[in-house]
């Protein structure tokens, strides 16, 4: 049995029309592969395609995209509610849903039951196991963690995450297929927090601790990193950007996992913004009024 190389990586379905599902299948489908794209409802096949639409033809009125690669890109596309349907035939899954294990190892359960054995299976979890997500299925060595980053069209990392029991020649080829893609792969251990979830945690959490303490200002704080240090954009705006919510969560599962937990207990004043329902940007309230 031989994976599919990033060449003849044809079919690719993405599992989840969401924040990020509707994006890796924009990439995709771009790089030229046919790109089925699923999800529970028609209403979120249909938003996520036409959130594609809509960032292609931002493209092109700002010169990036062709109009041929934007007809082309669309004509790749379909959308599909059958999970079954869309994965059928395909040389690559990747899954985009709830960041939920029972979710995904469902997901992947139904997914091996209808995918050629050759066909790789990759998950954009954020910190999840591979190999917890993998467990359920025989042959878990052709499942990879493909951790893309919002917004996937725009954000040219790709984080390869490599369980003990991927094949080699599953990294290789989607080494390969990152740059197909438009993507810079790094390829990371299947360790909690990954690399980029669990370094950019501990800065998001010391600068809350920080807000906590009343050692600066929130904006004071990101200026420090922005100006100081030539971060794109403050630990605290990102918070606010990816939700308080999703970040306490992510703390409470790497302080329970890493055997440095305690720098990632969660400050009580991100517990007790959670609580109040500042979520940041979502909510219109977190350490910023959005
Ligand atoms: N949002 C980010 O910035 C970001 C960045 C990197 C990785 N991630 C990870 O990507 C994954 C998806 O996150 P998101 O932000 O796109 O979430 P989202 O909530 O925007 O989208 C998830 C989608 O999955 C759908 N879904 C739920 N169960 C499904 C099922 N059984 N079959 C098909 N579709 C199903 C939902 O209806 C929803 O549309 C998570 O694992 C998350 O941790 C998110």
């Amino acid at each position: 049995m031989s994976e599919p190389t990033a060449d003849n990586i044809s079919i690719v379905a993405v599992i989840g029309a969401g924040t990020m599902g509707h994006g890796i299948a924009q990439v995709c489908a771009m790089a030229g592969c046919t790109t089925r794209l699923t999800d529970l409802g028609q209403a979120q096949v249909d938003a996520g395609l036409t959130t594609i639409a809509s960032n292609l033809a931002k493209g092109v009125a700002r010169g990036k995209v062709t109009d041929a690669d934007q007809q082309a890109t669309i004509a790749r596309l379909s959308g599909t509610t059958s999970l079954e349907d869309a994965v059928r035939g395909a040389d690559l899954v990747i899954e985009a849903a709830p960041e939920q294990l029972a979710i995904k190892r469902d997901i992947f359960t139904r997914v091996a039951a209808v995918v050629s054995e050759r066909a790789v299976l990759g998950t954009n979890t954020s910190s999840l196991s591979i190999a917890d997500i993998a467990a359920p299925i025989p042959n878990p060595s052709r499942v990879i963690g493909l951790h893309f980053f919002n917004p996937v069209h725009i954000m040219k990392l790709l984080e390869i995450v490599v369980a003990e029991q991927t094949r080699d020649e599953v990294t290789a080829s989607m080494r390969a297929f990152a740059e197909r893609i438009g993507k810079q792969p790094i390829v990371v251990k299947d360790a909690p927090g990954f690399a980029t979830s669990r370094l950019g945690l501990v800065i998001g959490l010391e600068a809350i601790r920080m807000v906590e303490q009343g050692v600066a200002s929130a904006q004071d704080i990101d200026k420090a990193m922005t100006l100081g240090y030539g971060f794109p954009m403050g630990p605290l705006k990102l918070t606010d950007l990816v939700g308080l919510d999703v970040r306490l969560s992510i703390a409470e599962y790497l302080a329970s996992k890493l055997e440095q937990g305690a720098h990632f207990e969660p400050p009580q004043l991100l517990r007790d913004m959670v609580a109040q329902g500042k979520l940041g940007k979502k909510s219109g309230q977190g350490f910023y009024e959005w």
